[in-house]
C-alpha cells in the first residue's frame, strides 16, 4: 500500500526525472534517505546542513550510483545563508523544483523548566528556519511550478510528556503548512506537510542544544520505529502527488487518530507514560545506589 510502485501507475524510475530537490538537514536521518531515494528516481539533489562531512557522504553515495548532487553548508538559523543556497542551486542545476524544509531537532523537558533561550533555540530551527527556507525558495518554486515541503511530526497533533517545546514547534509548522496550502492555491505551487511518527535517525542522539552526540542513547521505542528508507518512499510519493498533509507510520496514524477523536484517551496515555518513566527512573536510581 505504501510503496512507490502504487503511485498513479507512473514510470517510477522517472518520477522526478531531472527535477531539482533542495533538502535542509540532508546529511543524516530522514533527509539523507529522502535525498538518496529522490536521486534514484531521477532527481538532482542539493543537501544542506551544518556538518560538511555528513553532506559529503550523502553526495558521494548519490554520485556513486550515477546521480548528480551538491553539498551546501548552511545553518537554517542564518537566513542570508538560505538565500545563498538557492543562488548556488540555481547556478549549479539551473532550477529548483522541490524545497524540503526538513532540518530540525527536539528539546526535551518540562515546559515550566525551560528558559526563554530554550524556546528561542527550538523555534529558531524548527519554525523560523523552515519558514525562511520556504521563503528563500519560493521565487524559484513559482518559476518551476514546484513543490514546497515541510517536515512536521506526529508530535504536532499528539502531545507527549516532556515534549512541550518540540510539540509546540511542530504544531506551529503544521499551521504554517496549512496556511501555505491556502495561499498557494491556484498558483501551480503546492505545499506538502509530512508528519512522521518514529523513524530511525539521529534525532534521539541530539541534545537540547542541538548538538549530535554519538554516545547518547536514543530514548525512543525501537519496536515502533520505521527505517528511514521506508519513510523516504512514503514521503516521495506524497510529494509527487502534491498531498497537502500526510501522517505516517502506522503507530503515528493511530496516535493522531486518538488525539483527534478521543482526546481524553490521548491525555490518559500521556499521563500513564509519564508515570511509567518516573517509575523507571526511580528503579534505575535505586539499582545504581544498591
Ligand atoms: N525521526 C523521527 O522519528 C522524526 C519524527 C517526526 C519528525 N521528525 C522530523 O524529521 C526531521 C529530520 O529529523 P531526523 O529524524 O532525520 O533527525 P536527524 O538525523 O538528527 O536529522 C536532522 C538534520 O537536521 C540538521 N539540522 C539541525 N539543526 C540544523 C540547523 N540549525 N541548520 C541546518 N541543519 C540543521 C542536522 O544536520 P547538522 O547537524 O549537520 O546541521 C541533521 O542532518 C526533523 O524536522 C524532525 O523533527 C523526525
Amino acid at each position: 500500500m505504501w510503496d512507490l510502485q502504487s503511485a498513479g501507475g507512473a514510470d517510477m524510475g522517472q518520477l522526478f526525472k531531472d527535477k531539482v530537490f533542495w533538502i535542509t538537514g540532508g546529511g543524516s536521518g530522514i533527509g539523507a534517505a529522502l535525498a538518496r531515494h529522490a536521486a534514484q528516481h531521477g532527481a538532482h539533489v542539493a543537501v544542506s546542513g551544518r556538518r560538511p562531512e555528513r553532506l559529503k557522504e550523502v553526495v558521494d553515495a548519490i554520485e556513486q550510483e550515477g546521480g548528480r548532487a551538491l553539498a551546501l553548508v548552511c545553518d537554517v538559523r542564518e537566513h542570508a545563508e538560505l538565500d545563498r543556497c538557492v543562488e548556488a542551486i540555481i547556478e549549479h542545476f539551473g532550477t529548483l523544483d522541490v524545497a524540503v524544509a526538513n532540518a530540525g531537532f527536539a528539546i526535551s523537558g518540562k515546559v515550566t523548566e525551560q528558559s526563554r533561550e530554550d524556546w528561542q533555540r527550538q523555534f529558531d530551527t524548527n519554525v523560523f528556519g523552515a519558514a525562511m527556507t520556504i521563503k528563500a525558495a519560493m521565487p524559484a518554486l513559482r518559476k518551476s511550478q514546484g513543490r514546497a515541503v515541510l517536515v512536521g511530526s506526529v508530535a504536532s497533533i499528539f502531545t507527549y510528556p516532556a515534549g512541550g517545546l518540540y510539540c509546540a514547534s511542530k504544531a506551529a509548522l503544521r499551521a504554517m503548512g496549512q496556511a501555505l496550502s491556502i495561499e498557494l492555491h491556484g498558483t501551480g505551487v503546492s505545499c506538502t506537510t509530512l508528519h512522521p511518527g518514529f523513524v530511525a535517525s539521529e534525532i534521539g542522539q541530539v541534545d537540547n542544544l542541538g548538538r549530535f552526540d554519538a554516545g547518547r542513547k536514543d530514548p525512543r521505542p525501537m519496536t515502533l520505529m520505521w527505517t528511514s528508507d521506508k519513510a523516504a518512499k512514503v514521503m516521495l510519493r506524497a510529494i509527487f502527488k502534491r498531498r497537502r498533509e500526510l501522517v505516517f507510520t502506522l503507530h503515528g496514524v493511530l496516535a493522531t487518530w486518538i488525539a483527534r477523536h478521543l482526546p481524553s484517551l490521548a491525555f490518559r496515555i500521556a499521563i500513564s507514560s509519564t508515570a511509567t518513566s518516573k517509575a523507571n527512573r526511580l528503579k534505575e536510581g535505586r539499582s545504581t545506589r544498591s
